[in-house]
């Protein structure tokens, strides 16, 4: 089986992505994870942008030892020779030089003619290839650029020494068809193409960018030049689990392997999301937080009875901890019965049908069912009928220093005042520790987010919680002007929920009629 080449630019161009720049300590973080993964190529940074980026090339070319390493440069000799230096001490290290082009580059933004463009393209080539044996050449706008001439460009590049010719399609403008003509034009026409390397470098401005890149290889590209979530300029680039997974899931059409793990998709997503603060949106191929969800009822269905039914792949295949069977108004009734026999209750046929005509009515009302919202059906009620127990009396808080710290007070249960002292990372935490200090659960924040449900200053915040009280998950909401009271209400909320599932527990064995498993 051909092999394709993976090389993860997640680290320069996916960095390029507006708020996803990462330190020199989170970058190696990464380029380790995406050793653990198994890329090929890990393309760490452009080293003349900033002392900043070749310290980090060059740490990362120092202590990450198997994948070949590669840096950025323009085909300036500065450029060359500063992304040389940072590479020295790499194991592997590829020079990766670039130039534009397209008609509209060379006029507008270089200001040079397609001859200079060439020579240019030699210089910068034979220079690099005096520092290493492996140097890619990227003409920046390829797809743009007009075909003869860059098969020229192309031919002028290997004879100088490039050992993997890529064509970019820098502005996500191509698509299939005209892509796998391109390369397939350049591989029929271009002496010498035969003994380099043809890459694709997509980028995603019509959501095209995966598309792209096999049809490129369905052309004979053999590298693939990609990001993690699909990060980068713009729309961003090529999702690398995308490929990945496409390559893999349906080998019928694309008979290539890559060296990557898959199992290691997902944590490795998840690292990079940890790192930048950029979740992929939960309807994001392979790893969006949904993937793996179904939830309309049939569906459900099916995957119980048997996965492949609506499943191409496991999660397992990818790392991904489990399918997730989230409960809403499609929802069937074997797929509430199985959650049920999950938190530990054996329903009877009979029961079953009771709980779901409360549940039917329920997720009419409500767009995600909890575990919470279960256990008081079987009830009847809701947890949204959750009696207060916890009210808030007042709140101070004192932040701006190193530490914050609040002061809350309560009223609990029937009337117990009390009044406690919490300090945190910020006011929230301060606040969050001081009603902990109040009371007899044991808590951990899962999530939490604010929204402005008005514009203006004076909005009011509206704070949604998820809340692990004792090993059980309760949602809370809260809303006021003030996002610290909004929080400390969502928060008291949740305990709320978590004080009536124990006292609904406690019935619940008293009646002894079912198991009680959370
Ligand atoms: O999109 C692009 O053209 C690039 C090149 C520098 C490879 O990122
Ligand atoms: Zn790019």
């Amino acid at each position: 089986m051909d092999r394709v080449t993976i090389f993860d630019t997640t680290l320069r161009d996916g960095e390029q992505s507006p708020g996803a720049s990462m330190t020199a300590g989170e970058k190696l973080r990464m380029a380790h994870q995406l050793d653990a993964l198994g890329v090929d190529v890990i393309e760490a940074g452009f080293p003349i942008s900033s002392p900043e980026d070749f310290a980090s090339v060059r740490r990362i070319a120092s202590e990450v030892r198997r994948p070949v390493i590669a840096g950025l440069a323009r085909v300036e000799p500065g450029d060359i020779d500063r992304a040389a230096e940072a590479l020295k001490v790499a194991e592997r290290a590829r020079l990766h030089v670039f130039l534009a082009t397209s008609d509209i580059h060379l006029r507008h933004k270089l200001r040079i003619s397609r001859e200079e463009c060439l020579e240019r393209v030699v210089a910068g080539v034979q220079r690099a290839r005096a520092h290493v044996d492996d140097v890619e050449f990227s003409a920046e706008d390829a797809t743009r650029t007009d075909l003869p001439f860059l098969c020229a460009v192309m031919q002028a590049a290997i004879a100088a020494g490039a050992t993997t010719i890529n064509i970019p399609d820098t502005v996500g403008y191509t698509h299939p068809a005209e892509y796998r003509r391109i390369i397939a034009t350049l591989r029929a026409t271009v002496p010498g193409i035969d003994d380099v390397v043809v890459s694709v470098h997509c980028h995603d401005d019509l959501g095209l960018a995966v598309a792209n890149s096999l049809a490129g290889v369905e052309a004979g590209a053999r590298q693939v030049e990609c990001t993690i979530n699909g990060i980068g300029e713009r729309a961003g680039n090529a999702a690398l689990e995308e490929v990945v997974m496409a390559l893999r899931v349906r080998a019928d059409g694309y008979p290539f392997e890559t060296g990557v793990r898959t199992p290691e998709l997902y944590r490795t997503s998840q690292l990079l999301s940890y790192l930048t603060g950029i979740q992929p949106q939960p309807n994001k191929a392979i790893v969006g937080k949904n993937a793996f969800a179904h939830e309309a009822g049939i569906h459900q269905d099916g995957v119980i009875k048997e996965r492949s039914t609506y499943e191409i792949m496991t999660p397992a295949m990818v790392g991904v901890p489990e399918s997730q069977l989230v409960l809403g108004k499609h929802s069937g009734r074997n797929a509430l019965a199985r959650r049920y026999r999950e938190l530990g209750y054996e329903l009877s046929i009979e029961e079953t049908g009771r709980v779901y005509k409360l549940f039917k009515m329920l997720a009419d009302q409500k767009k995600a069912i909890f575990d919470e919202d279960l256990i008081a059906i079987l009830q009847h009620g809701t947890m949204e009928d959750a009696p207060r127990v916890h009210r808030l009396r007042g709140l101070e808080v004192r932040c701006g220093e190193k530490r914050s710290r609040a002061i809350v007070r309560l009223t609990v249960g029937d009337g117990r005042e009390c009044e406690a002292n919490g300090e945190g990372d910020g006011p929230l935490a301060a606040a969050f520790a001081a009603v902990d200090a109040m009371i007899e659960f044991r808590t951990e924040l899962e999530t939490l987010e604010v929204h402005s449900a008005t514009p203006g200053r004076d909005a009011v915040g509206e704070v949604s919680l998820r809340l692990k009280v004792n090993g059980t998950t309760f949602t809370g909401r809260g809303a006021s002007t003030d996002i610290v009271d909004a929080a400390v209400r969502a928060y008291l909320v949740a305990l709320d929920k978590a004080s009536h599932a124990r006292e609904l527990e406690a019935q619940h064995l008293e009646a002894a009629s079912y198991l009680w498993g959370v």
